[in-house]
């Protein structure tokens, strides 16, 4: 495997710094100096800078007032540090609120907000894509040629919707781009459902929680659109600043954040960046596969090109929650050496200094409101920063795996819209399913990418299909392609039901033409869970035999007629027993496998981990590692470098294969090591 492009290749180094806010330090600037000493201190190189600070660079329309940023862009570099410099369109400032209502958003209510908070503007206003283009190209001027800048930072964490009636028009046309003409639109929506045909485009209103909920079509286009019309908007950003600079951009994201599509979005950035917040007092396994899962999906969003984490908590996160447990300092240090193992080329945090006032001044920071380095989480910063310095070589590293999960955001819109089936909706379905099977290859060690529908599956010998419910038939020929040239592809339950629109297939399903590829045909769709969808008891039960053993159900059970496939496993009772509930079918070159029931207790270890012995696939390194130990290799030109992690809060026990180098002390290890509390190692070949 061949080394990335560093993502600075002025600066090939793993950046550890974060949000940094001198703007809200205007009246004590002896801070700012304060800042520089210990940024050295924390062995940081880089700052984030600018994210909210549209009403200290424009206080007055047209009036403009870099001076902070001015001082602390050169302050910065003098001190050995870099830039990266956001865009302020996370939060617009009361003069443009007041005097261009238009930027405000209407809520999913129909209500016109008040200028409030942040991340909601309108993003098709033209008045506001007119200010934002102003500013950007001001500051694309004033800092595309200083030597502090690194690239550019778009907004912040977009998302969300705009209900007004420019939206709706602007849905409208998208519609009409998309579809051509009305009666096409309303074959792929089934409206004469409930009357709901519609004449012309200009009839059709963005559904809503005050609105329209029943047809399914049109709310997945709408998704569609929120994701087109955010991604608009970031192309008129990057337009702006791309007049006076070439540096890369990138916008922070949430990975598995469900309310865009981050693979359509990740296509116009330069670099995949993301927000990672991982809440080890869930418990030390728990948190370590959430975050591998999402750091995963990270490298995926541009095809296993590393990513940066551009914030994550020293200390606690104060988001969302209502009791925030600190980190313990091997938490906090176990945590930076995952975020690399996976694909990070950076540590960097949300937030450099805590404020004085306002919703996150409890939020941790590198710097508390001590403001002094003899502090727990300052110091415990100190450690990443020295343990960053000597990982330079990882940079532009990639992660090799012959396992990859087919994943797309618009299966999780398409199923939480579904009512088909008594009581069962996304919430313990797609994302479920998918982490289930994944923490299957994981406790086993076994890397694995995750990869949108749109990316070369040839690369893999392994594909996951989770519940692919609306499958268009030009990607049943993908995947039909690729298994007929040798591909082994897992698909579970409610596999190819609709198209792309929501249309359910006819003649039986999988549709898409795959029924014939899996030799089988599902005939009904039943459930098993505590209650049905009005909170009524449904107090039968129904199990999976497999390989000796009865997995008790708690969700989807297909009732499945075999045409060729053969049973890998049964259903214990009821109108399914006896019948086949996993099924293998051989398929040109290649192997379909069927699950055809929801799951996420043993069985997909235990499937998985048949699978992974049928067809050969080895972790990273021969190293023993004793269970609770992850094992990742990041590697690229002939470099290698193995992470080993106590995921577990007990000691534990590897036993390494050869003679390494560790990278953190220098020093040769062989033999049995003994791993305490989230302890880890880093190596590279000798
Ligand atoms: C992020 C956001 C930051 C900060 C942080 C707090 O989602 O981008 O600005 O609010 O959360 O955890």
């Amino acid at each position: 495997m061949k080394k990335y492009n560093p993502t600075f290749p002025n600066f090939p180094h793993m950046l550890h710094g974060g949000d940094y806010n001198p703007d809200q330090w205007v009246k004590t600037p002896e801070i700012w100096d304060e800042d520089m000493r210990l940024m050295k201190l924390v062995h940081g190189n880089e700052m984030t800078m600018g994210i909210f600070a549209w009403s200290e660079i424009e206080p007055e329309e047209g009036v403009f007032n870099f001076s902070v940023f001015d001082t602390m862009m050169d302050k910065i570099y003098e001190n050995g540090g870099r830039v990266i410099f956001a865009t302020p369109s996370g939060a617009r400032p009361k003069w443009l609120a007041d005097k261009y209502p238009e930027v405000r958003r209407v809520t999913e209510n129909l209500q016109h907000e008040p200028f409030r908070t942040r991340h909601n503007h309108c993003a098709t206003s033209p008045i506001y894509r007119e200010k934002v283009r102003i500013i950007n190209e001001k500051l694309a001027e004033r800092y595309g040629k200083h030597p502090a800048l690194l690239g550019w930072h778009l907004s912040n964490e977009y998302n969300g919707a705009c209900y007004c009636e420019k939206c709706a028009d602007k849905f409208r046309a998208w519609l009409k781009e998309k579809y051509g003409d009305i009666e096409t639109l309303n074959t792929a929506w089934w409206t004469r459902f409930w009357s709901h045909h519609f004449n012309s485009f200009d009839e059709i209103e963005p559904p809503s929680k005050v609105g329209e909920q029943s047809v399914q079509g049109l709310s997945l286009d709408w998704k569609r659109f929120v994701t087109w019309n955010t991604t608009d908007f970031m192309k008129e950003e990057i337009k702006a600043l791309r007049k006076y600079s070439d540096h890369p951009v990138t916008t922070n994201c949430m990975g598995f954040f469900s309310g865009l599509d981050y693979h359509k979005i990740g296509k116009e950035l330069d670099f995949f960046s993301n927000d990672n917040y991982p809440n080890w007092a869930e418990g030390v396994k728990s948190c370590a596969i959430d975050l591998a899962i999402n750091l995963d999906f990270c490298r995926g969003v541009k095809q296993g090109q590393p990513f940066i984490i551009m914030e994550s908590a020293p200390g606690i996160n104060i988001g969302g929650m209502n009791f925030c447990k600190v980190k313990t300092n091997e938490q906090q240090l176990l945590e930076a050496a995952k975020m690399i193992s996976h694909g990070s080329d950076s540590i960097m945090y949300f937030q450099w200094r805590k404020g004085r006032g306002a919703c996150e001044k409890f939020h941790g920071a590198v710097v508390d409101h001590y403001g002094k380095e003899d502090n727990r989480v300052f110091q415990n910063a100190v450690k990443v920063g020295e343990m960053l310095e000597k990982l330079d070589g990882v940079v532009g590293c990639g992660v090799e795996s012959r396992v990859a999960f087919v994943y797309s955001n618009e299966q999780r819109w398409a199923l939480s819209g579904e009512n088909c089936v008594a009581g069962w909706e996304d919430k313990n379905g797609y994302y479920a399913t998918t982490r289930a099977y994944y923490r299957a290859f994981y406790d086993k060690n076994i890397p694995t990418d995750i990869i949108s529908y749109e990316d070369d599956f040839s690369k893999y010998d392994m594909l996951i299909l989770p519940t692919a419910y609306i499958l268009s038939e030009e990607m049943g020929k993908k995947l039909k392609d690729y298994v007929a040239k040798g591909g082994i592809l897992v698909a579970t339950y409610m596999t190819a039901v609709a198209n792309e629109t929501d249309l359910c297939y006819l003649g039986g399903t999988p549709g898409a033409g795959l029924s014939e590829m899996f030799g089988l045909r599902v005939d009904e769709i039943d459930s098993y869970a505590p209650v049905d969808g009005f909170g009524r008891p449904m107090p039968v039960t129904n199990s999976v035999s497999y390989g000796g053993k009865e997995y008790p159900l708690n969700g989807i059970a297909e009732c499945i007629v075999p045409k060729g496939a053969k049973a890998l496993a049964t259903y214990t009772s009821n109108i399914q027993a006896g019948t086949g509930a996993v099924y293998e079918n051989p398929y040109g070159e290649g192997v379909a496998y069927y699950i055809g029931f929801y799951q996420d207790g043993e069985f997909p270890a235990a499937f998985i981990s048949d699978m992974i012995e049928k067809y050969g696939f080895e972790p990273p390194a021969p190293i023993i590692c004793d269970e609770g130990i992850c094992l990742r290799k990041r590697e690229g030109d002939g470099e290698n470098y193995y992470f080993v992690l106590n995921e577990t809060e007990e000691t534990k026990t590897v036993t390494l294969d050869k003679t390494y180098k560790n990278m953190l002390t220098g020093e040769e290890m062989s033999g049995m090591q003994t791993l305490g509390t989230c302890g880890f190692l880093i190596l590279t070949d000798k």
